[in-house]
């Protein structure tokens, strides 16, 4: 089971990730780091700013990318990454890859991102949103669990949420290349992170609800080293909430996230 651990806060969740990034760059300095985009993980990238850890070494795999954005767009998730994350972190630019960013072409993408994951050592920790439709990554309801990187086809409800970083909903692009379920569930630690109400039904049904590729973010009960982080709005659908706040307080002085 996940373990869930509520915070009153998307910045507390955000020290909270920061101090197992820390934990496992003190131990590994060229760990590989699974990199998310979107609102969600954004605390999380500015709480490591502030600590200005020595992460030049560190390598980091972006979940997705837009397929079709001009080379440059504000939008894509390269430019997103390196606004985010490389530049705040201090991370070398060319130890952060997003899908398709290899200058090859789009069919096989997949395959070479793949191959370089498993080139860097498979990814240490990985950041995780989830989409209202249940998605992680872009993994929409009824990608396999075995997937890998692959081009997909965005749900309108996902086009129709993301809308808002564009100046118009039409200029959200129709797909997308992800790492599969399958990628995912392949690295060591997966940190799934929800705040505010929107994410109260995908969350309760990820942790909760039956496995089935209809809740991509599922998938994740499959995994032995979960962390979910939930603010209280994006916790509010949870059965057994007053258990994982118990579990919680009560962790032995070792166990960490
Ligand atoms: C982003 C990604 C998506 C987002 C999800 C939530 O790289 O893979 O799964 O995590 O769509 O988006 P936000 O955080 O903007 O609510």
């Amino acid at each position: 089971m996940a373990e869930v651990v509520f915070v009153d806060s998307a910045e507390h969740a955000g020290e909270l990730v920061a101090d197992a990034i820390a934990e496992l760059v003190a131990a590994k300095p060229d760990a590989v780091l699974g990199l998310a985009t979107g609102s969600t993980p954004l605390s999380t990238y500015r709480a490591l700013a502030a600590r200005h850890l020595p992460l030049g070494s560190v390598r980091g795999f972006a979940l997705d990318e837009y397929v079709g954005l001009p080379p440059g767009h504000p939008q894509s998730y390269r430019a997103v990454i390196t606004r985010e994350a490389v530049v705040p972190l201090g991370l070398a630019p060319s130890f952060v890859r997003v899908p398709g960013d290899d200058g090859g072409p789009l069919e096989g993408a997949g395959e070479r991102y793949e191959r370089d994951i498993v080139e860097a050592g498979g990814v240490d920790l990985q950041l995780l949103g989830i989409g209202s439709t249940g998605h992680i990554g872009f993994n929409e309801p009824g990608s396999s669990f075995a997937s890998l990187t692959r081009v997909k086809t965005l749900a309108a409800r996902t086009r129709a949420d993301n809308a808002r970083f564009f100046d118009s909903p039409d200029d959200v692009p129709v797909h997308c290349l992800t790492q599969g379920l399958g990628t995912i569930l392949r690295a060591r630690h997966l940190v799934l992170l929800a705040f505010g109400e929107s994410k109260a039904a995908a969350i309760a049904a990820a942790v909760e609800g039956p496995v089935t590729s209809s809740v991509p973010g599922s998938a994740i009960q499959l995994h032995a080293h979960v962390s979910v982080i939930v603010d209280e709005a994006a916790g509010s659908q949870l059965a057994n909430a007053d258990y994982y706040r118990a579990a919680w307080a009560s962790r032995l002085p070792w166990e960490r996230l």
